[in-house]
């Protein structure tokens, strides 16, 4: 079948006009109506996609983001717009303010965090101001020193507060810190989050998108909001969230993002004269996480999953997680190229009935396989880009230009839907979503 679309050159107009439409001028919201605020990386793949049209653009997303930074190091989930409404848990759920030592009194932020893709934003300044005069790169390189701390700070706080026993593995306390929020990934370690009593609320995320079917249910939302109760029990304190927090899991896939941001960040470092020890350091996490990540590999497939810290747990799922080790390395080739063919096989991205050869949230083969469910089936383009992204990086430009000639493909309807259905390419979830136009943006820029 052959859908017809809009040129590259008409789309990346479209892309280009859709995050001017989102943007309130220091922050790009992640999606006019279901996501009205700054989401961590969201603004980070943004800012990679608005760095082909302005680097001093770019420069002030990354700038709003970081202005939100607790003084712990975290770059929190979410950077609330002051006067959007009609998101919850809003910051009066959070009371981040209030309650954690550490936030930012201004701007109002969540309490937990996201995947670490910003070091790809700060690459992509780098990139694109090479190309221009002397002026645009002096505003790339004095962000990049001003910033260079910030950083470091971010960093150092994941490989040590989320990772306090050093096995290169980031544990996550909430689901959402995983990006993909109501992945099977997490299941089994949500049904041991016992809510308590706690305060009632109303959900918005079902009034913007019709069908509740695609959504999660009202059971999984009172545990998504218990987590928060707890944090909130402790102040947020990262030395004592492991003594309260119903939900503890290692995520591979996180981890990877962090290997690989990591070994970025200490290049970028290098070419630009900073600190040996600060260099140092990142290259000694990006291959103790790469380590961590690859200790989980299956000893054939090389498929990688995630750890239930509480119910001392492997959790293995057919989902992307297991193709965490394809984006950060560590794996010996055999495993490797057996990983790489289940990528591209029948079980995944070359299965017989998807539209495109993308890979979908979970395996078409899957007894978990919905394909219209929040994180349990649909394409996110996003996630092709990253995958697109990394896998350049690894050395196989031709994966990468596969993946991303597919996601142009199923992205030419023009909508930049957050994500779409497989087998259909309808397209779901939020219309307009600035991620997704990002990541075209930066395909075609
Ligand atoms: C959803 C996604 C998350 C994303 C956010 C904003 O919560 O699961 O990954 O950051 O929407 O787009």
């Amino acid at each position: 079948m052959i859908r017809r679309g809009f040129s590259p050159t008409q789309l990346a107009a479209r892309a280009a006009y859709l995050l001017k439409g989102n943007d309130l001028g220091a922050m790009t919201t992640a999606a006019p109506k279901l996501y009205p605020h700054m989401w961590s990386w969201d603004a980070a793949i943004v800012a990679a996609g608005l760095a082909s049209l302005s680097v001093e653009r770019a420069v002030r997303e990354l700038d709003t983001l970081l202005s939100a930074q607790w003084s712990t190091g975290m770059i929190p989930h979410i950077v609330f717009a002051p006067a959007a409404t009609g998101y919850f848990p809003g910051p009066e759920r959070w009371e981040t303010a209030r309650l954690a030592a550490s936030a930012p009194k201004k701007p109002e932020t969540s309490g937990i965090t996201q995947p670490p893709v910003h070091v790809i934003a700060v690459q992509r300044i780098l990139d694109h101001s090479r190309r221009r005069g002397k002026t645009v790169r002096g505003v790339a390189e004095e962000f990049l020193n001003r910033r260079w701390p910030d950083l470091m700070r971010w960093h150092r706080w994941l490989a040590t507060a989320r990772d306090q026993g050093q096995h290169g593995l980031i544990t996550l306390y909430h689901g959402w810190e995983s990006g993909m929020d109501n992945s099977p990934r997490w299941d089994a370690a949500y049904e041991n989050v016992v809510p308590g009593r706690m305060p009632g609320y109303v959900r918005e995320d079902i009034s913007v998108v019709g069908d509740p079917g695609q959504r999660p249910t009202n059971a999984e939302y009172d545990r998504y909001l218990w987590l928060v109760e707890q944090m909130k029990s402790v102040g947020y304190d990262d030395e004592k969230l492991p003594a309260v927090m119903g939900f503890q899991v290692q995520d591979v896939f996180f981890s990877a993002i962090f290997a690989m941001a990591c070994e970025m960040l200490a290049y970028i470092g290098e070419d630009h004269a900073k600190p040996h020890a600060d260099v140092r350091e990142l290259r000694a996490w990006a291959e103790l996480f790469r380590s961590g990540v690859a200790s989980t590999a299956h000893h054939r497939s090389g498929a990688a999953s995630d750890f239930d810290l509480i119910a001392g747990q492997r959790i293995p799922t057919d989902t992307l997680a297991m193709f965490a080790p394809l984006i950060c390395g560590g794996l010996d080739r055999p495993r490797e190229m057996a990983l790489a063919r289940l990528f591209e096989g029948s079980r995944w991205c070359g299965h017989p009935d998807l539209l495109y050869a993308l890979p979908p949230s979970t395996s078409p083969v899957s007894k978990q396989y919905r394909p219209k469910e929040y994180w349990r089936g649909p394409v996110w383009p996003v996630i092709t880009w990253i995958f697109s992204f990394a896998f350049a990086r690894r050395g196989w430009p031709e994966r990468a230009a596969q993946l991303k000639d597919e996601a142009l493909r199923l992205v030419a309807d023009g909508k930049f839907a957050e994500y779409y259905e497989p087998h259909t390419g309808e397209a779901l979830g939020s219309m307009q979503q600035s991620w997704t136009a990002a990541a075209v943006l930066d395909w075609l820029g």
